[in-house]
């Protein structure tokens, strides 16, 4: 499928973006004000202590800032950041290679932590534990275990799916933090400073449109201020005026509420075709050929953050709010539906 514009998920053309828009500092980063609160707390001890800071792990949807927050947290603390992701650390033996190689108090950041493999996790969550690890050397009879002491480090766990996490390994994080959608405020100061980076001049009617369609993910603000900008400098001689932005927005087939074709897709799915729900997230996937943890991890979280769809034991109901969005008729005999 194509890239969506409003998909918070990250694409090819946000690495660029993204290094050159990220805050690196905490007065750079706009919201999520008690894991901030938190934060700060906890480096400042750990600079009085000299103790390493305690592992943690950061959850929520994509694109509202896990990646920045691991930066910032190891710039903050002037310490080394050594990324790598989940579905890169295979077997054991690849992360005993990357825990080998850390320094005393470096944070190892994990991307997609839900990703490892059962295997991989029970060598991290004693690592964490004890900062040692064993490994087998030898094969047959003459095996034997050989325990590793590990310079002390903090792990950074990044993921959208915390529910995905072991217990025990959930259970070794000192401090876990879940960021929530941006308000549209907090969405506008993040375009603004944006704005301020790409040097354009982006008057406040228009940071308040573009923030209206962003989904409160700054990953997508950013991505359609950077369309914006260009649609004005073809059409306009660079400048941004409230006409540009919603020409822009047509041109993605981006609606008020943010929500794209496939957003509409799916909740004009349930209501045509699943009568308003209660539908299993499965058969939805089926009806429009989409994968449903794609579904469950990508679309969904806004859809229900923004109040056009609920999730029941049952599965999901399109809200009153998703049949006046999509202007189809409210079913007659429906007992109330969700507001
Ligand atoms: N609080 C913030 N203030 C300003 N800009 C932000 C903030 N959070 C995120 N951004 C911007 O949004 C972009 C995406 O953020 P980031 O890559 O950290 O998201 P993520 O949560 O790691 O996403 P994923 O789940 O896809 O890995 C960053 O490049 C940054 O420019
Ligand atoms: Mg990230």
């Amino acid at each position: 499928m194509e890239d969506r514009i409003v998909d918070a998920k990250i694409q090819a053309e946000d690495s660029e973006l993204d290094t050159h828009l990220r805050p690196r500092t905490f007065d750079g980063y706009i919201g999520q004000e008690q894991a901030k609160e938190g934060l700060k707390i906890a480096i400042a001890a750990t600079k009085q202590t000299s103790e390493p800071l305690d592992h943690i792990l950061l959850f929520g949807p994509p694109g509202l800032g896990k990646t920045t927050l691991a930066t910032i947290i190891a710039n903050e603390t002037g310490v080394n950041l050594r990324p790598t992701s989940g579905p890169a650390v295979e077997r054991a033996g690849d992360l005993a290679a990357i825990l080998t190689n850390l320094q005393e108090g470096d944070i190892l950041f994990i991307d997609e932590i839900h990703a490892l493999s059962r295997a991989v996790e029970e060598v991290l969550y004693s690592a964490m534990e004890d900062f040692c690890f064993d490994i087998m050397v030898g094969k047959g009879p003459s095996a034997r275990s050989l325990k590793l002491t590990l310079p002390r480090f903090t792990l950074i766990g990044a993921t959208t799916r915390a529910g995905a996490l072991s217990s025990p390994l959930r259970d070794r994080f000192g401090a876990t933090y879940r960021l929530d959608f941006y308000t549209e405020n907090e969405i506008e100061q993040i375009l603004q400073r944006s704005a301020r980076i790409l040097q354009v001049s982006l008057p406040d009617d228009c940071a308040k449109l573009i923030s209206q369609c962003s989904r409160r993910t700054p990953r997508t603000a950013n991505r359609i201020l950077k369309r914006v900008r260009e649609y004005a400098l073809v059409k306009n001689g660079g400048s941004i005026t409230s006409d540009i932005v919603r020409a822009t927005l047509e041109m993605l087939t981006i609606d008020e509420a943010g929500l794209d074709e496939v957003d509409r897709k799916i909740l004009a799915t349930i209501i045509e075709q699943f009568k308003g729900g209660p539908v299993g997230v499965n058969s939805i996937a089926a009806a429009i050929s989409e994968e449903t943890q794609t579904i469950e991890d990508v679309y969904e979280p806004y859809l229900l953050q923004a109040g056009f769809l609920q999730r029941t034991a049952q599965g999901r109901i399109a809200t009153e709010q998703a049949y006046r969005h999509l202007n189809i008729p409210l079913p007659q005999s429906k007992s109330p539906l969700p507001l």
